[in-house]
């Protein structure tokens, strides 16, 4: 475990030591433009919340984020896959153990049908545990005649819809806080202490929706992995022998965008003298956020997580050069994971241009896709959803398009739960408009529940298979 200490301290030895970029401190990005921030009302309230959050243990350390790091450049090397996923948002009133552990156990499947289909490592990465701040096209939200602030996710604001829940609390942050404490605490009991132990597979399947075909095709895939247990066990691998069977890394990742909670939790680590936002391994720069110039930027560009940033259709190829040139100026693996959301019928358009720009630069990244957020349309009820046949179309694009260019689709970002809830439409359960209204939960977007996000999941081991096919038939002989 690596010793972290708090910032004030060490803040000035860290600076002169530290190989975070320079001109950068804790606080620079107070002097640039910061968007979708809230206003807190009172700055002595905020003050005090800040401050009780810098004394607070992190929640993550440093020796893990660089772990993860070291996974992501083998990603950026074309030797595993990123899977990241989970809500929109996470709640305070969603907060159980069970929502925990059912988005935890989808995962798993995902990763372990990844795996097992495509023969790949996969590594897996929750929008878990710190996932609560929220970026909004618009400031207001009206209902009727009456028009009040947007949600901005539950640490800043509450979600329904009256003045007093909308005003921002700074106190939001102290327990978005004590919840990913506690999340995290049982993810990683989820991850190391036996749940994640793939003998377990079949038994993740149990509470799965009996006639999903795809809990049929995950049970005949659990078969065959029983099967290849038994074999390893046979040669002497075993859980006791090789702990890979028993346990699994499991990484937690955010939005950083509410930069005065990302400040309070980020710490000097011991051992390296760097900085690194201890509120979760991974964090990532929204699409609204992404200025080169701009806070988030600024304020990323210092801590040593590995770093992710939305990239949209309107990303012009030289933001995307000078957004990586602030944030990875050394071009370490691993470092930077591009989250292109661009929608299935803009991916190939746009995609392309980005793509080629980095690989004649060089640059090592991780490409990951997440097909959702250029997904989202308005069904004729009016709920905000995504089509199962727009996602799997934008994954396929992407697929198609680095194949295309010689570069390595290097994984994927949804926006999903463990929970069979309705907001999605289509996939082999066949959710229809009508259904929406059923198991509408999300307090932002609408998510791909348990059974669709399983389905994707198979859907990508076969384009996984084939990249991995189509590569090795490439391969010069040696
Ligand atoms: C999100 O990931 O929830 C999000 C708001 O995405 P984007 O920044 O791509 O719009
Ligand atoms: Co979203």
């Amino acid at each position: 475990m690596t010793a972290i200490q708090g910032p004030s301290k060490v803040a000035a030895k860290a600076q002169s030591r530290s190989s975070s970029a320079a001109d950068w401190s804790l606080t620079s990005w107070r002097s640039r433009p910061a968007l979708q921030m809230p206003v807190y009302p009172d700055a002595a309230v905020l003050a005090n919340a800040e401050a009780r959050l810098r004394r607070y243990p992190p929640l993550v350390f440093a020796g893990e984020a660089r772990k993860l790091k070291g996974a992501l450049a083998k990603v950026a090397n074309g030797e595993a896959f990123l899977l990241q996923g989970g809500d929109c948002a996470e709640s305070f009133a969603d907060f159980t153990a069970n929502n925990i552990r059912d988005t935890f156990r989808v995962l798993l499947q995902m990763a372990v049908v990844l795996t097992y289909g495509a023969g790949v490592p996969v590594v897996k990465v929750g929008r878990m545990a710190g996932q609560f701040a929220k970026p909004r096209s618009s400031n207001v939200e009206k209902i009727g005649d009456v028009e009040l602030p947007s949600y901005r996710g539950d640490n800043v604001n509450g979600f329904e819809f009256t003045a007093a829940a909308r005003l921002p609390d700074p106190e939001r942050m102290v327990q978005a806080y004590n919840q990913s404490a506690a999340t995290l605490n049982l993810l990683r009991a989820f991850a190391q202490g036996g749940y994640a132990d793939l003998h377990e597979v079949n038994r993740w399947n149990l509470d799965f929706v009996h006639n999903s075909p795809s809990s049929e095709r995950y049970h005949d895939l659990a078969a065959r992995l029983d099967e290849t247990l038994n074999f390893m066990a046979a040669c002497g691998l075993t859980s006791a022998t090789t702990p890979q069977i028993a346990e699994t890394d499991f990484f937690t990742s955010h939005e950083a965008l509410l930069l005065q909670y990302e400040e309070a939790l980020t710490r000097v680590d011991s051992t390296s003298g760097d900085w690194y936002d201890c509120s979760a391994h991974m964090l990532w720069i929204g699409d609204r956020t992404r200025q080169p110039d701009g806070a988030h930027v600024e304020f990323m560009r210092g801590v040593r997580n590995p770093i992710g940033f939305k990239a949209g259709p309107t990303m012009p190829t030289d933001d995307l050069l000078r957004l990586i040139d602030a944030l990875n100026p050394s071009n370490e693996a691993g470092r930077i994971v591009i989250i292109a959301r661009m929608g299935a019928d803009k991916v190939g358009d746009k995609l392309p241009a980005l793509v080629r720009t980095l690989k004649r630069e060089g640059r090592s990244v991780v490409w990951s896709c997440d097909p959702m957020h250029g997904n989202t349309v308005t069904a004729s009820n009016g709920k905000k959803t995504r089509h199962f046949d727009a996602i799997l179309n934008e994954v396929k694009a992407f697929f198609a398009v680095h194949r295309a260019e010689g570069t390595h689709p290097g994984g994927v970002h949804f926006e999903m739960t463990g929970q069979e809830v309705t907001e999605c439409i289509g996939g082999s359960t066949d959710i229809t408009v009508d259904n929406l209204n059923e198991r509408y939960e999300t307090q932002c977007d609408p998510r791909l529940n348990a059974s669709q996000a399983l389905e994707l999941a198979f859907l990508l081991a076969e384009q996984l298979k084939a990249e991995r096919l189509s590569a090795t038939k490439v391969r010069p002989a040696v």
